[in-house]
């Protein structure tokens, strides 16, 4: 996967995620081999404003206190959002002056309050100022790397990816990802791959395709059946950064080695992160619910989540994961890798050389 002047051995990005990618997940997830992390989306009217709490958004996952950086050469990408263009030329020259390089465009986001303002997926039913913004920002920030991530159209009726994106392909935009459902959708029914495919032998720029990816199979899968030249994953990741380091081994063998089949990274990396987060002074609700996507997969975790719902404070939290990884879960005899479904066990490794991932 080529984006701007650098090839990414391992072809996956993980997802913008409001929310939830903020950067100590970015953090987690490049540690463990995803190529590209995306910051939550940033609204470029805040940043315009001078908004604090929207600057914190341009914080790096680089510089979360106390984590090693060592083996880490993720790429990190700003994602913008808003509805005028001279607002994303501001936007797009502040984040030049903070020193960052990569920017994405949202032009996918369903959600009503960001829709409303003509931002986010509400773009595709206003194709020409997208271009307009897309090229604003190629102009203000000339020295950054642009992508755009899109959604296949407003809805079922109107879908106009092919025509959207043959038009930001003229911009000297570096990719192009795609959600590949409709804004109607929401998340909803299954992403349309077809799309990416009649994307892809359309444009000449790198697309990266996105949705509904939730094992290494289906990257694999999805990657054969569309050409596409990456893959980004969402929900898939949640609580479970070895799925990118299952990738990595995949893709790039000479430099990463598969998750090993037992349970004590998760136990490891549970215990740092939520501390990690506890630091930096997330709730703890939030902490709780980022403990419960780690628990996905896994033995009885609805035992686990009922459990913890009880507990308020990190310590309680954390003891509460122990006892149950150490009662339930080692004692299940169920293996990590099935858990995290890092065998590939969906779609059976249809398309795949070799019937399958591993
Ligand atoms: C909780 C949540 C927050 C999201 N926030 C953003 C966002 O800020 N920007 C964006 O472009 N997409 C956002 N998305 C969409 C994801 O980036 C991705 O396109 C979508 O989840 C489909 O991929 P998946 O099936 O792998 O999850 C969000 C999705 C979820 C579930």
């Amino acid at each position: 996967m080529k984006i701007g002047d650098q090839i990414f051995s391992v072809p996956v990005m993980m997802a913008p995620m409001a929310g939830v990618t903020n950067p100590e997940f970015r953090w987690l997830v490049a540690s463990y081999g995803a190529s590209i992390v995306v910051s939550e989306m940033i609204s470029v009217e805040g940043l315009v404003r001078k908004d604090r709490r929207t600057w914190h958004y341009l914080r790096s996952f680089r510089k979360v206190e106390g984590v090693s950086l060592k083996n880490i050469s993720a790429v990190e990408f700003f994602q913008l959002f808003g509805s005028r263009p001279d607002s994303f030329a501001e936007a797009a020259k502040i984040l030049q002056g903070e020193g960052i390089n990569h920017i994405d465009i949202n032009a996918g986001c369903p959600v009503p309050k960001v829709v409303r303002q003509g931002a986010g997926s509400a773009l595709l039913k206003n194709p020409d100022r997208l271009v307009r913004i897309v090229d604003t920002v190629r102009n203000s920030a000339p020295d950054a790397v642009v992508t755009v991530k899109l959604r296949l159209g407003w809805d079922n009726a109107s879908i106009n990816i092919l025509k959207v994106a043959s038009d930001l392909a003229e911009l000297d935009i570096a990719a192009i990802i795609v959600h590949a459902r409709t804004a109607k959708q929401m998340y909803s029914g299954k992403a349309c791959w077809e799309w990416v495919k009649k994307l892809k032998a359309l444009v000449k720029i790198p697309i990266i395709g996105n949705g509904d990816i939730f094992s290494p199979n289906d990257v694999v899968a999805r990657m054969k059946e569309t050409g596409c030249d990456g893959v980004m994953i969402g929900r898939g990741a949640l609580g479970n950064p070895w799925f990118f380091q299952a990738l990595a081994a995949y893709f790039d063998p000479a430099s990463w080695k598969m998750p090993e089949d037992n349970w004590e990274d998760l136990v490891s990396v549970v215990e740092a992160f939520t501390r990690l987060l506890e630091r930096a002074g997330y709730n703890i609700g939030f902490i709780r619910k980022n403990m419960m996507w780690f628990s996905r997969g896994c033995p009885r975790s609805a035992l686990f989540r009922g459990e913890i719902i009880k507990r308020n404070t990190v310590d309680d939290m954390l003891r509460c994961f122990r006892r149950w990884i150490e009662l339930t879960v080692l004692q299940s005899g169920v293996s990590f890798l099935d858990a995290k479904g890092l065998r590939g066990v969906r779609n059976g490794g249809q398309g795949c050389q070799n019937g399958g991932f591993l």
